[in-house]
């Protein structure tokens, strides 16, 4: 590359499809941009560690109580990616976790909702994280290079959560009348606020346009959402279970399944935090940062010593 002026050569980046790295130059907007972005997607990982964690030590048999610890676990490790993602591009991560205290700064407002029962452990590997599978995967191929490696790892654990998922929800499914049940239910619960998860639709989304030219998003909050309905509805028929819409149904002339109208006005609620639980997630995750300051400090100490250490050798 010839040309000298950083501008042009981050943009011939982008338009070959090419990956931007740490050291790259990079216009101060997409820095921020891309800040916003995977802090949220990391607060998300680590606050949606709540609502499972709820059934850790009430899961119905010590087989689904270690699968569901190593799904949490999972979750934490995303988060930890995540932030050192963001790290690459000159924040610190405790600066982070104070604007997600402090409420500068958002999660996926998914987690808000309450897990009832162990029926919800299905339904949320089967759709929250299908979802998110479905919102993630195109982010492999993201402009920003920490990011999108971030998000190869990650997306080949979250396809092994939404297996377990629909594994919990297909036993329960073909047991008693009262699991069947459970499972309904649940899947009644969580499917619409599993759609609102891709966002707003198009026309109302503030930061898409900007973010599918600098080629960290590829495909619009509507293209998304309908692959996972198209994704989904199958997977409802091998489960035996309703999706709660009675507008479902398969569109041959466009190739898609259509779906209902969905009422966004509940979750501008949730984003605003009138949902069902934020104040006790928030809480929590406060409280879980609180109590672990001595870890903090203890690992801080000890890479003080082992740092040392090398300065006496070298
Ligand atoms: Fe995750
Ligand atoms: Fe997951």
């Amino acid at each position: 590359m010839h040309d000298h002026d950083p501008e042009e050569r981050f943009q011939a980046i982008i338009d070959d499809d090419g990956r931007i790295e740490p050291r790259d130059w990079m216009p101060p907007a997409y820095r921020k941009s891309l800040i916003r972005q995977i802090a949220q997607h990391a607060h998300s990982e680590i606050i949606g560690m709540q609502p499972e964690g709820n059934w850790i030590t009430r899961a119905p048999s010590l087989r689904r109580k270690a699968i569901l610890m190593a799904k949490v676990q999972d979750e934490a490790g995303h988060g930890l990616y995540l932030y050192a993602a963001a790290e690459t591009l000159g924040v610190d991560r405790a600066e982070l976790l104070d604007m997600l205290h402090d409420g500068r700064q958002k999660y996926s407002s998914i987690f808000n909702y309450p897990t009832l029962t162990w029926a919800d452990m299905g339904a949320i590997g089967w759709l929250v994280d299908g979802a998110a599978i479905v919102n993630q995967v195109p982010i492999c191929r993201c402009s920003y290079g920490p990011y999108a490696r971030a998000m190869i790892r990650i997306c080949k654990e979250e396809s092994f959560h939404q297996r377990q998922g629909f594994e919990i929800l297909h036993t329960l499914s073909h047991g008693t009348p009262a699991q069947h049940d459970m499972a309904q239910d649940a899947v009644d619960r969580w499917w619409w606020p599993s759609l609102m998860m891709f966002g707003p639709p198009d026309q109302e989304s503030t930061h898409s346009e900007q973010s599918m030219r600098w080629g960290i998003k590829r495909f619009s909050n509507d293209e998304l959402r309908q692959r996972f309905v198209d994704m989904t509805v199958p997977q409802a028929e091998v489960l035996g279970l309703r999706l709660p819409d009675p507008d479902l149904r398969w569109n041959p002339e466009r190739g898609h399944y259509d779906f209902g109208e969905i009422d966004f006005t509940e979750l501008f609620e949730v984003i605003k935090g009138n949902g069902p639980c934020n104040r006790q997630r928030m809480a929590d995750r406060r409280r879980a940062h609180e109590e672990g300051e001595w870890v903090r400090e203890a690992a801080a100490a000890y890479a003080a010593k082992r740092a040392a250490q090398r300065e006496e050798v070298a």
